[in-house]
């Protein structure tokens, strides 16, 4: 989960850069560093600056003596070794004439390591990163050719590492050149004119070029301003596509916001709509899924859904698996990736595996669809960075359309997944039986969602007011039921991850079975009861907390005036059908989570030991 850049061009590469650094820190700010190749008194030297922290304390260590045009640059998230400075990325071999950079974990990084302190290499650092700068160095000298000599000795590298890696390495020996690795971490290159970019995800780049290539698996890039070429480890060259990059700088920014996190939340009436765009057919009440249409043919003979996901995306799997059972009338079971992919999952031709992810590279969620692939399940992605690993490593997918999400804390893309998921119901539920009136129902209520969705961001103030109130709690529970569920479990996560603060979501039917003996007036329960097949059922359980001196704050219907007379904190969302109540309640339980961590003064967009996208195992 580190970030990686690099630049080749006609400019100081330092702006791109630390730029760029900023752009990935939500991917790990334990410690920065950057590498810059430049000529002095005609010599090639690489010049190095590392800093424990975030970026900008990296920013305040350069100097404007650092004028190369070829560097590349890390944030760390630390797998090996404390976050320090001289863990901190970049990594020199031992004459100082190669430079690397590394997400992910090598697994054999200890015998390497023996084996080069052996041959006389000094380590500096406790990193398993490291290695790779010294084998680099070791195969160069070992090599009696003056040509390639850094290429190949980086091809002859990668072949003894062992684990996950995605590496951008320079090297005085071919100082116009760098080389990009990628095995399971991910890496994009961006042509821009005159320069090339390189970095772990898009957003680094957004606003500097319009054209991108993501690397596969297996595959080196020796990356030139004017050019680059992909190839495989034996050397055979690939031809890639390249795709365009519709992002710009604006929506990498703020916006106004105070953080990326409000920014996102706030976005979600517009990410709900372009999820919904083009797709939905209102007359035939059915949805128009073109990413499916290769297929759509296997689609029809399916009988069962596993949904696979991590965290957020777990929990808006959890309310497609209401939709689809309901409403498409087909057996859905939804699985943590992290726990499929070490059972023995019994699946066969009619079982569709689903991955729901963000960022398309969570390593769980890839492991748990190339597992599903083994064993010869159709796999689809509901992905939102289009061209990730996921998206390019199943059968099929449909993209969220959310656009880029910094914060750490999903928001948006959580709703636009439900889009896509009322999507799925209505394309799959039309084929299986679910009638006219009902899709076009659903598909009536879809188009009001991005609406309901303003209404509900009005009470943004009141939902203030209430973290300013409860804001300092010791611990959280988080009630709901069917539909809502999930959403207690996402309530619960957000304000854990931001906020620090332990919290619990539960069915509220479970209260009876054993967490209700933490009720006291020591605890706040949000409760999202809207008027729904449940309601009553509740209304009981708040009866239950109430009786026993708990708080409640509850998410409920606008009208619902009996909910008032029991408490007086109450958030109201518009009238839909059940199956949508989901995405409206979400969003106070987002905001009084994004006000609670305001009001305790932590980093909203990089909370503490998180990072963006999981890309180790
Ligand atoms: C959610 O707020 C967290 N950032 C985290 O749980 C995240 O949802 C999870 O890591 C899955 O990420 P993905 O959707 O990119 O696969």
């Amino acid at each position: 989960m580190c970030g990686i850049v690099g630049y080749v061009g006609k400019r100081s590469a330092k702006d791109f850069l630390v730029e760029g650094l900023k752009r990935l820190e939500y991917r790990g700010y334990d410690s920065a560093g950057i590498a810059v190749m430049q000529e002095v008194k005609g010599t090639q030297k690489i010049y190095t600056v590392r800093a424990v922290g975030k970026v900008i304390n990296l920013e305040n260590k350069l100097s404007e003596h650092m004028s190369g045009c070829i560097g590349i640059a890390h944030t760390r998230w630390a797998t090996h070794g404390k976050p320090s400075e001289k863990n901190a990325h970049p990594h020199i071999d031992c004459k100082g004439t190669v430079a690397v950079v590394h997400n992910g974990i090598i697994e054999n990084y200890l015998e390497l390591r023996e084996m080069l302190v052996k041959k006389g290499h000094t380590f500096r650092s406790e990193t398993d990163t490291e290695v790779i700068a010294h084998l680099i160095e070791e195969e160069m000298s070992a090599s009696d050719k003056t040509e390639n000599i850094f290429e190949e000795a980086f091809v002859r590298t990668l072949k003894q590492l062992r684990g996950a890696y995605g590496i951008v390495a320079l090297s005085v020996h071919d100082p116009e050149m760098v080389l990009v690795a990628r095995k399971s971490s991910p890496l994009v290159l961006g042509i821009g004119n005159g320069e090339m970019f390189i970095a772990s995800d898009v957003s680094a780049m957004i606003g500097d070029v319009k054209r991108i290539v993501y690397l596969d698996d297996g595959e080196i890039a020796l990356v030139r301003k004017e050019s680059y070429t992909v190839k495989t480890l034996a050397n055979r060259m690939k031809e890639k596509e390249e795709l365009v990059l519709e992002w710009d700088k604006s929506v990498a920014e703020k916006g106004g916001f105070a953080h990326f996190m409000q920014k996102e939340i706030f976005d979600q009436s517009r990410s709900f709509a372009d999820a919904l765009r083009g797709r939905l057919i209102l007359e035939d009440g059915m949805a128009r899924l073109g990413g499916l249409r290769t297929v759509e043919k296997r689609l029809r003979s399916i009988n069962r859904i596993i949904i696979v996901s991590c965290g957020t995306s777990y929990h808006s799997a959890l309310v497609g698996e209401y939709m689809l059972e309901e409403y498409a009338g087909i057996q859905t079971e939804v699985e943590m990736a992290s726990e499929f992919r070490y059972r023995k999952p019994l699946l066969d031709k009619k079982t569709v595996v689903i991955a729901i992810s963000q960022s398309g590279e969570t390593a769980d969620t890839l492991a748990a669809i190339r597992e599903a692939k083994e064993k010869g399940a159709l796999t689809l992605g509901i992905v939102n960075v289009v061209g990730s690993t996921i998206a390019r490593e199943t059968d099929a997918g449909i993209y969220c359309h959310a656009g880029p999400e910094i914060s750490v804390a999903s928001t948006k893309a959580f709703t636009s997944q439900l889009a896509i998921l009322a999507l799925l119901t209505l394309y799959v539920g039309r084929q299986r039986g679910l009638s006219l009136v009902m899709g076009k129902r659903i598909a009536k209520e879809l188009l009001a969602i991005p609406k309901h969705i303003e209404t509900v961001l009005k009470q943004t103030e009141a939902i203030k007011k209430l973290a300013k109130k409860y804001g300092r709690q010791p611990h959280y529970m988080y009630l709901g039921r069917k539909y809502n569920f999930p959403n207690a479990l996402e309530g619960a996560l957000k304000i854990k991850e931001i906020g620090y603060v332990p919290a619990q979501g539960y069915p509220t039917g479970e209260m009876k079975h054993g967490p209700i003996a933490l009720i006291d007036s020591s605890v706040v329960s949000l409760m999202i009861i809207p008027k729904d097949s449940v309601y009553e059922k509740n209304m009981s359980g708040m009866e239950e907390i109430l009786a026993r001196g708990g708080k409640i704050i509850a998410i409920a219907t606008v009208g619902d005036t009996a909910i008032q007379k029991r408490t007086k904190d109450v958030i109201f969302i518009p009238k839909t059908i059940e199956m949508l109540t989901p995405l409206l309640a979400v969003i106070p339980l987002q905001l009084f989570a994004y006000f609670v961590a305001v009001e305790r003064g932590y980093d909203i967009d990089k909370p503490r030991n998180l990072a963006k996208s999981v890309t180790v195992e």
